[in-house]
């Protein structure tokens, strides 16, 4: 019989180690350790074989080009916003977890999802939070199909896995992993060590399987998930659920993905009718006031593959300190400050005198260079205290040496905003669209003093 394993487990993170530490090399934090008993290294008892954790077939050697390279077998959630930031659907075997506030809707596109799937495979909902009265409830409320889809309530992992084998489901949800909990570990449910050894049982059941497992998690106020690190090395795909500044709508992020890109996003509002995918988010962030004011102008971002519209707001203001504040919402604060150095440099603009801020409108994060543009003539409209045109909108690059270079997918970007009403575009000059675009007068630029002149 395999014996039980002793372990000082980090409270923190998670992280696991042979003998106690005053400090967790992991996360770096003090007199966290605690003994934990993790019972015998558990391993759900199907096919037998796989203990080591080797998850192909022993084929022997092959070369690089021997090896099959099919592509992980698919299917649908049933949301196309989903599937896209899925990476096109789930992938068999694999271990997705679901991250997000309470209240962003995790158990409701869950429970939407599962509904859907369960018309055509078997498909287990493990409820440890609410009971399965609410669930049911909110399922007929919503107008699911309510006829397939078999629910469990229950917190034992090994309990789960025991029904599991029994059912064999091509998908299950654990809501959540955090109240999951192994008859073997001698720590309290909720902890940890606790989460962590339910994830990685649940985990193996689904790799040996080829069964689909969704792990809800909730966030704690610091963004982490039951411990940083804790999870994030077990599981094959992360998604994040957020909210956005405006309460009707979320989104959905993969942060991690073995299977796909990480910067697909999928929107989704949040109805009275349950989550309901927004088909096409790429003006759900604008929403100016109708009269121009100083300080903001629209840019267009590139989001996966699809472009998004952003406002982005500038106030400068005669700073009192002797280090004037440059303050970011969205979008990285040493960039600005870059940006601002070239706008002195090469446009002749000092702020050094001058509070920044700069702002991403939505709660939408900037994560590529083509905002750089938009920000600065944002920052100079404030400094002027003068509007740019309401019809109005830029992106591109920003140099060191003053220069505006291209970015990625020019045309669709100019071709989305022309769609949503606006009439101007200032943008690299390469960026320039070869045939004209109805409606649009596009003034290409290569340096910064040439879109100063241009506003
Ligand atoms: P829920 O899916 O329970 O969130 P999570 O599992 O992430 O904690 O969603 C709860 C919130 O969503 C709650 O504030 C009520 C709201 N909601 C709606 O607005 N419409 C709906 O149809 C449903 C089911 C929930
Ligand atoms: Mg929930």
């Amino acid at each position: 019989k395999a014996k039980s394993r002793k372990a000082y487990v980090c409270t923190e993170c998670g992280s696991e180690s042979a003998k106690w530490q005053g400090q967790c090399p992991d996360c770096k934090a003090w007199n966290t350790f605690k003994e934990v008993n993790l019972g015998p290294a558990a391993s759900p008892s199907i096919g037998a074989t796989n203990k080591s954790g080797f998850a192909g077939t022993l084929s022997g050697l092959q070369t690089l080009n021997e090896v099959d390279v099919a592509e992980a077998p698919r299917f649908s959630s049933g949301t196309s916003e989903f599937d896209r930031v899925l990476g096109g659907g789930f992938v068999k075997g694999s271990a997705v977890l679901i991250g997000g506030h309470p209240g962003a809707g995790k158990s409701t596109i869950l429970l939407q999802v599962l509904c859907h799937v369960a018309q055509s495979m078997n498909a287990l909902y493990v409820s440890g939070e609410e009971s399965l009265q609410q669930i049911a409830a909110r399922a007929k409320r919503l107008g699911l199909p309510t006829d397939r889809l078999k629910m469990l309530a229950e917190t034992s992992a090994e309990n789960i896995v025991a029904v599991a084998e029994q059912e064999k489901p091509g998908i299950i949800v654990i809501d959540s992993i955090q109240v999951m909990y192994m008859n073997g570990v001698d720590a309290a449910p909720g902890g940890v060590a606790q989460v962590k050894e339910s994830a990685a049982f649940l985990t193996r059941y689904a790799k040996q399987t080829g069964t689909v497992l969704l792990l809800v998690g909730h966030v704690t106020k610091d963004n982490s998930l039951a411990g940083p690190m804790t999870l994030s090395h077990i599981i094959d795909t992360q998604i994040m659920l957020g909210n956005t500044d405006d309460s009707r709508f979320r989104v959905m992020r993969a942060t991690k993905n073995r299977f796909g890109q990480v910067n697909e996003l999928g929107i989704f509002a949040m109805t009275e009718r349950g989550m309901k995918e927004v088909k096409n988010p790429s003006a759900i962030f604008l929403s100016r006031t109708p009269e121009p004011t100083s300080g903001s102008i629209i840019s267009v971002l590139w989001e996966g593959t699809r472009p998004l519209l952003v406002e982005i707001q500038a106030l400068v203001v005669d700073s009192q300190l002797g280090n004037p504040r440059r303050v970011t919402v969205g979008l990285d604060q040493n960039r600005l400050a870059m940006l601002l150095a070239i706008l002195t440099r090469h446009g002749g603009i000092f702020t050094s005198d001058q509070d920044v801020f700069l702002n991403v409108v939505g709660g939408v994060k900037v994560t590529e260079t083509s905002a750089d543009l938009a920000s600065l003539l944002a920052v100079v409209s404030s400094l002027r205290d003068s509007a740019l045109p309401q019809d109005l909108f830029a992106f591109g690059e920003v140099g060191l040496a003053g220069e505006i270079r291209p970015v990625a997918n020019g045309q669709e970007r100019l071709i989305e905003a022309a769609k949503h009403g606006f009439r101007r575009a200032i943008v690299p000059t390469a960026n320039k669209p070869r045939k004209p675009i109805e409606g649009l007068t596009v003034v290409g630029v290569h340096k910064l003093s040439e879109a100063l002149e241009a506003i």
